[in-house]
Order: structure tokens, then sequence, then C-alpha cells
């Protein structure tokens, strides 16, 4: 991870609210009425960010084969739910990824079973899991459960069944 680029998602994140009431709409009709409620959890920091990664999702696909993109919109905002678990704000999660970075992301587990901050950030890295377990709790389709879980492991992604093309889709608007 950039550290230019962590700084423009630190700022961008001070910014408060939600994303607009017709995005929050979208996702609603979207998702359907357990997925957007577990989706409204997230703060309105993640809620924009999965907006601007779902709509990038929407724009690439609409120009190829994928007949239903309804279930990879729903992954595209559901993506980063599992960090409902850490309960990090913006700043921890700068310090949980120089942790990360610093100690080596496999120290997650045994972190997440210790308490108070290190056990915040051992979840916080463990976000992918946690968020995939979230989503089919909530009847969400089996293409967000699978994302959610792969979605930070790019060598993962030619398992995951989607159609071509889909997986690198999903990436690539994840990296804004
Ligand atoms: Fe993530
Ligand atoms: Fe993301």
């Amino acid at each position: 991870v950039k550290l230019a680029h962590l700084v423009r998602r630190f700022f961008g994140a001070l910014r408060p609210g939600g994303p607009p009431l017709a995005d929050e709409r979208w996702a609603a009709q979207v998702l359907g009425p357990r997925p957007f409620q577990l989706w409204s959890r997230m703060p309105g920091h993640d809620r924009r960010h999965s907006i601007g990664v779902a709509r990038r999702v929407e724009a690439a696909l609409a120009s190829t084969e994928v007949a239903d993109v309804r279930p990879f919109l729903a992954a595209a905002l559901l993506h980063d739910v599992g960090k409902l678990d850490s309960g990090l704000g913006i700043l921890g999660r700068v310090a949980a990824t120089v942790c990360a970075a610093v100690a080596g992301a496999d120290m997650a587990p045994l972190w997440s079973q210790r308490r108070g901050f290190t056990r915040r950030v051992g979840l916080y890295l463990r976000h992918p899991e946690l968020g995939a377990s979230r989503i089919e709790l909530a009847g969400g389709p089996p293409q967000a459960v699978a994302w959610a879980r792969a979605h930070h492991e790019p060598e993962t992604y030619g398992s995951l069944g989607f159609p071509p093309g889909v997986a690198a889709a999903l990436a690539a608007a994840d990296d804004d």
C-alpha cells in the first residue's frame, strides 16, 4: 500500500456523513432488505467508499457479456463489511495497516484473540473472512460472500468461478 494513497484515504474518510440519499436507495434496491440492513451499519465513509466501488463496477460490467450484474454489485457494496467487527476508527486503521506491514499479516489470528487495541487490529486484518460470514448470515448472494473472503488475495480470483473479467473489474474498482 502506497503512503500517498493512505494519506488520501485518511483525509477523504474524515469527511462526515453517508452517501447521497439516491445512492442509499440504489444500494437498497441492489441488496434487498437484510443485506441492506447489514450495509447500513457501516460508518458513512465506508458506505461512500462502497458506493464508489459499486458504481465503477457497474460501469465496467456494462460493456461485457455478464447478464446478471446484481450479485456482483452486491459484492462491491459489501466487500469491506467485515470492518464492522474491529470498530476501528480512521487512525486505528492506519495503525493496523502499519502493524501488518511491520509484523506480518499472519499475526492477525493471534492478535484477534488478545484484548483492546491489539484485538481490534487483529479483527481489522481479518475483515475479509469476518465480512464473508456476516454476508452469509444476512442471506446475501454467494458471489458477495466469496468476494468478501477473496478480495485481498488476487491469487485466488481464478478459482471464484466468476465470469471472465468480473474479479478483475471488482479489484480495479476498489483500488481508487
Ligand atoms: Fe478490504
Ligand atoms: Fe475497499
